[in-house]
């Protein structure tokens, strides 16, 4: 055992107990989109690396500090995914999808994202994404849309105390207007801040704002803020989805603070934060926005966009947190027993009887003793066990004994699957 090779830091094994979580929260995932009218898109775990720093943004954190990237023999540069929007926009472009017939297009994606960030709880190295975006919309009803999948989604699973905080962050016209006060506003005493800040200052002021080193700087306080700088447009779009959510009771708070560390964002931007019980210092869940310069901005007809994603590993963090218990269920329905050599033979033509009739049936690969094989179908929550000797083999049947009751019963093999079916809820 002396040279062991570990995971690396910021990854996880999600093993057998968790996955089962992982699995219902996927499938509710797939079940909320469904209802809301998504269509899955999977799209690869690499692209080449200049679609995000085109996509993302060449100024972000993600971009200089936190890819994954590499060279292929002689090939260009590529990057394994920090998120999902910028593959979709490409994914858009590429597959022509503003031709499609049906309009606009709403899609989701659940994989796995990759970040060099410095791990702690919620912030993983590898983390997996469930996110959706629209493409060829730019109806605020559609903004609002998206927040109430997240919503409902994280309201289905049970979680309590969530806060939707919204802000826009205006068009073009705003940003620019907004930018130049900033500029204004930081320049005098940019020395005080740290060197991002100051490189920032040239290349995309409103990160200043989020910095995680300077965000108690009286100045940072002090700053001009967007709202102050909304073209009509801007303003009137803002005013209209904030109608929806009223219309919809979804309770929401606005934050002019809020600027996100993506780039490619304009209007309408938000969070879902967890209100109360964190999980040491990170509550934010999920984060989305609307993008409309994107698709054009990587080669396609001018298309707004709008999306969200969120990460498991924070989701399950917030129901721990909230000592939420989901509803899953790996019980057994049948552990086969047999004694003696013949049985074994007939038990494992029972046992792929019962499997392809979708009951939840297994058998001792050990050899075990009669007693040990009791545990066994204990410890796998069996409900039932079919203990099958020479005598069974002989008249065909088998002695089906309930264990929580511990009533018993000759069954024939001819009639095993439909009397466990008849006991069994899930069948
Ligand atoms: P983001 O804010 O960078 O946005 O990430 C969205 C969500 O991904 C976060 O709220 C968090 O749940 C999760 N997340 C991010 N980084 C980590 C990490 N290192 N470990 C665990 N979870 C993490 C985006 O990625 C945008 N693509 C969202 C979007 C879609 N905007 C428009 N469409």
């Amino acid at each position: 055992m002396s040279n062991l090779i570990n995971r690396p830091r910021g990854t996880n094994d999600v093993l057998p107990g968790e996955s089962e979580l992982w699995q219902y929260i996927e499938n509710k995932a797939r079940e909320i989109c469904s209802s809301f009218n998504y269509k899955e898109i999977r799209t690869p775990i690499f692209e080449h690396t200049e679609l995000f720093q085109r996509g993302v943004g060449d100024t972000t954190d993600i971009v200089q500090k936190e890819m994954y990237s590499f060279t292929t023999r002689g090939e260009k540069s590529v990057t394994l995914r920090p998120e999902g929007t910028a593959s979709v926009c490409r994914a858009y472009v590429e597959n022509k999808l503003f031709g499609l017939p049906s309009q606009p297009v709403k899609l989701y994606y659940i994989g796995p994202m990759f970040r060099y960030e410095r791990p702690q709880a919620g912030r993983m190295r590898q983390f997996v994404q469930f996110g959706v975006e629209v493409l060829g919309s730019n109806d605020p009803a559609v903004d609002v849309e998206i927040m109430v999948l997240a919503m409902e989604f994280y309201r289905k699973l049970g979680l309590k105390n969530l806060k939707l905080v919204i802000n826009s962050l205006g068009d073009v016209e705003s940003r620019q207007a907004y930018r130049t006060a900033l500029v204004q506003h930081f320049s005098p005493e940019i020395s005080n801040f740290c060197e991002d800040c100051q490189s920032r200052l040239e290349t995309n002021p409103l990160r200043i704002l989020d910095c995680k080193k300077d965000h108690n700087h009286p100045l940072i306080k002090s700053a001009p803020r967007i709202n102050q700088f909304y073209s009509d447009e801007a303003r009137i779009y803002f005013e209209k989805v904030l109608l929806y959510l009223d219309e919809l009771k979804e309770s929401y708070v606005i934050d002019t603070t809020l600027v996100r560390g993506l780039d490619y964002y304009n209007h309408t931007a938000f969070e879902i934060m967890l209100d109360g019980e964190g999980f040491g210092s990170i509550t934010t869940l999920c984060g989305g926005g609307r993008y409309n310069d994107l698709v054009e901005d990587l080669g396609g007809p001018t298309t707004p966009g709008i999306g969200f994603a969120m990460s498991i590993e924070r989701l399950l963090l917030g129901l721990q947190a909230q000592n939420i218990n989901l509803p899953i269920s790996n019980k057994l329905d049948c552990y086969l027993i047999p004694i003696g050599d013949k049985a074994k033979i007939a038990s494992t033509r029972i046992l792929l009887k019962l499997r392809q009739a979708g009951i939840r049936a297994d058998l001792d690969y050990l050899n075990r003793k009669m007693k040990t094989q009791f545990k066994e179908a204990e410890r796998n929550n069996a409900k039932f066990v079919a203990i099958i000797g020479d005598e069974e083999v002989d008249k065909n049947t088998v002695q089906l004994k309930e264990l929580e009751t511990s009533s018993q019963e000759e069954v024939r093999y001819d009639d095993l699957v439909l009397y466990i079916k008849d006991r069994i809820k899930h069948l």
